[in-house]
Order: C-alpha cells, then structure tokens, then sequence
C-alpha cells in the first residue's frame, strides 16, 4: 500500500505577529515540534486576496475589523508539513481568543487583547487538508 501524502497546513504571522517581531518565535516552535518548512514568503495582499482568504466569515459582524486587521501591515506566509500537521499546529496556536488561550501556546503566550476592538491573535493556521490545499493556492499561487 502507498503511504498517504503527507499533509501540508498554510500559516501566516499576521501582521500584529510581524510588528512585534514574533515570526522567528512562532516558527522555531513549530520547526522545534518536529514539522518541516516547506516554502515561506513576506507579503503585502492586497484587499482582494484577504477576501479570499477569509471568504468563509463574509456577512459576518467581525468581517470588516478583521481585513482592516489583516491589511494594516506585512504579512509571512509558510507552509509547514508532516503527519497530522494541521491538528499539531493549531494546538500549539491555542485557542482563537487570545485572553482565554492557554498559557505555553502561542496565543496564550503572547496575545492579549489591546482595546483595539479586533481579535488580534498572531498566528492563522489552515483548519483542514481541504482549506490547506484552498489557501496555499492563494498565498502561493
Ligand atoms: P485563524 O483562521 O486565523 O487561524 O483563526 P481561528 O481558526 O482560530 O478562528 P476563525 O474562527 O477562523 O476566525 C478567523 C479570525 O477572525 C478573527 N475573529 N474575530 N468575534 C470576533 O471578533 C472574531 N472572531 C474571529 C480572529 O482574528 C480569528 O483568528
Ligand atoms: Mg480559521
């Protein structure tokens, strides 16, 4: 029998993530668990890519706060793989919410909430084989 392909998860260091200098940190600890950095890239998408990106939460009320959130700044993109990647990464992400995420997980470590009225959080990580597969397409066209 062939070996599954091995899965793949896009992830970002959303501009509040890149202001504060937390790309390395947030990818050491994701190369540290063992995943292997498949392709990376600084960016600056445009409104359109986001939309894209964030097709899923159109209509709803946090919508436009979070592409003003992705838009006000740079961005890095990776791609990350190996077995069960996307289940191992977003544990180490912690819970969206960064007040609640629990302390030695990225969020919990290093978000807060700052009084901007956005859910600020660091990291994005794909949630399935299926949105990894979509959003790579997008980042990495
Ligand atoms: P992500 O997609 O960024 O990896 O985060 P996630 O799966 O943990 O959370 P998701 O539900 O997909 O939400 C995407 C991003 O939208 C912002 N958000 N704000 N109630 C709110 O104000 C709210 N809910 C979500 C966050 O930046 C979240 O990461
Ligand atoms: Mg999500």
């Amino acid at each position: 029998m062939r070996a599954m392909a091995t899965e793949k998860i896009l992830v970002l260091i959303k501009p509040d993530g890149v202001r504060r200098n937390l790309t390395g940190e947030v990818f050491a600890r994701i190369e540290r668990k063992g995943y292997v950095l498949e392709n990376l890239a600084w960016q600056e998408p445009d409104r359109d890519k986001l939309a894209q990106h964030y097709a899923e939460h159109s209509g709803k009320p946090f919508y436009p706060g979070l592409l003003d959130y992705m838009s006000s700044g740079p961005i890095v993109a990776a791609v990350f793989s190996g077995e069960e990647v996307i289940a191992g990464v977003r544990s180490l992400c912690g819970a969206t919410d960064p007040t609640v995420a629990a302390p030695g997980t990225i969020r919990g470590d290093f978000g807060r909430n700052w009084g901007s009225g956005r859910l600020e959080n660091i990291v994005h990580a794909s949630d399935s084989p299926e949105s990894a597969e979509r959003e790579i397409s997008i980042w990495f066209a």
